[in-house]
């Protein structure tokens, strides 16, 4: 076992005066077992802990970070930025470039207006919607993660999966009573809810994460996507896509060009802050019309448009747009996987690599996973026993079997190939699960 007494020292400190250690829940790596890891600095696709032990990164900062670590252009721009001063809490032009950049980019997006997390991003597209529909009901689908607004806590992913629970405790009834939760990629299941007049004519929005990224990768199936986008056209509802994980990262236009669907309203986050806390949600000017100053629904933040973020996220957005970037990460992907998925096939072992470019999820004891039912079947004693193996060989993978691994422009070849081999050790051995 690697020596962490520094780790240690640290994480003992923080869990005396932050709860549990962590600042959001999954990083404790509670549900691995072991002690977390306490990172000191990271550069490319390396990241360096307390101890001084060094970790190719396949978290990326939950995939916020797909030009790696302190990349150099990006670091240059936020620091020349930095000296013009560092929040005003008052428009500045820089705002409008990085919105110019979307709305260039994404066809469906007229408007856009930034915020500082993917949750306030989801929370505020939800209060839109109801304030231009004026209906109350949502639609969200199991297994899908939209962040840790109340109303969203029921049968969500990512770090709620983990505490294993429908939901939080501290949400009245009241506020979830609004929530319709229906099974991902069940088009029969959402026709027996919006047959019915009396539930549909209420529906403001339906959400979901078109590649779902929180329960593991889960691509939604196009039929499902085309059957919401007429459903919530005939129903006069809205629907959100939300592209927090998946905007930016499975190609420039994201899922919603991946699949051809434009939704009403859509979800950014992570890569749009390039590695700062700045999220975004846009779509049609007559619904982002209804914001306030100039519409009566209200939303607001002190550090939303912030400089430094925005610098970060214009940087971010220029160097997804240099030629081949996404060709290059495309082959980087393969590089690492295809071998993976090659060699469960000749042998025939009971997993799979479910991949959206280059995000993907390696599941044990599953040949394909399309829900959340499907995800929870997996065998997470084996993934147990794989993080920690890829651990201790200097391979920091997501801490959980339900979330998403990502590469980064900045993974060197010769690191995929390290982490291929780990992972093809791994297997000879635990398979067949
Ligand atoms: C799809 C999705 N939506 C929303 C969020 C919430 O974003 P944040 O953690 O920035 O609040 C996340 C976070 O991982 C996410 O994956």
């Amino acid at each position: 076992m690697k020596h962490r007494a520094k780790s240690q020292k640290i994480y003992d400190a923080l869990c005396k005066i932050i709860p549990g250690g962590v600042n959001s829940p999954v990083r404790s790596c509670k549900g691995m077992g072991q002690l977390p890891l306490i990172v000191e600095e990271g550069f490319g696709d390396i990241i360096l802990d307390a101890d001084g032990h060094q970790y190719i990164d396949f978290c990326g900062s939950w995939g916020a970070l797909i030009h790696g670590h302190a990349h150099p252009i990006i670091l240059s721009a936020v620091r020349k930025r930095l000296e013009k001063g560092t929040s005003f809490g008052i428009a500045t032009a820089l705002e409008g470039e990085l919105a110019k950049e979307v709305v260039t980019l994404i066809d469906s997006i007229e408007k856009i207006r930034f915020v500082s997390t993917g949750t306030e991003a989801t929370m505020s597209a939800v209060r839109l919607a109801r304030g231009f529909t004026k209906k109350k009901l949502i639609v969200k689908f199991i297994g899908n993660y939209h962040g840790h607004a109340d109303f969203f806590l029921t049968q969500a992913g990512s770090g709620v999966l983990e505490l294993s629970r429908a939901s939080s405790a501290g949400i009245p009834e009241d506020i979830v009573k609004h929530t319709l939760t229906l099974p991902y990629n069940d088009i029969e299941a959402c026709s027996q809810v919006f047959s019915n007049p009396a539930i549909s004519d209420q529906i403001a929005a339906v959400i979901l994460e078109p590649i779902a990224g929180n329960m593991g990768v889960v691509p939604a199936e196009k039929s499902f996507l085309k059957y919401l986008s007429t459903e919530t056209k005939r129903m006069g509802a809205l629907l959100i896509f939300d592209e927090v994980i998946t905007g930016f990262r499975v190609g420039m236009k994201g899922a919603q060009d991946h699949f051809s669907i434009q939704p009403d309203l859509t979800c950014f986050g992570k890569i749009i802050g390039g590695g700062f806390p700045a999220a975004a949600f846009g779509g049609r000017g007559d619904i982002m019309d209804y914001l306030a100053p100039l519409g009566p629904v209200y939303q607001a933040g002190t550090l939303s448009g912030n400089p430094i973020a925005m610098e970060a996220g214009l940087q971010s957005l220029r160097l997804l747009q240099e030629p081949h970037f996404y060709d290059h990460l495309q082959r980087k992907t393969d590089r690492l996987i295809k071998p993976i998925q090659e060699k469960i096939d000749q042998k025939g072992w009971n997993a799979c690599i479910q991949q959206a470019g280059s995000m993907f999820t390696l599941f044990f004891g599953k040949k394909k996973v399309k829900n959340l039912v499907d995800a929870q079947e997996t065998k997470g004693v084996v993934f147990t026993q794989f993080f920690k193996f890829m651990f201790e060989h200097g391979f920091y993978i997501p801490p959980s079997p339900h979330e998403a691994w990502f590469i980064s422009a900045a993974h060197e070849d010769q690191h995929l190939d390290q982490t291929r081999d780990a992972i093809l050790t791994f297997m000879e051995k635990a398979m067949p699960c």
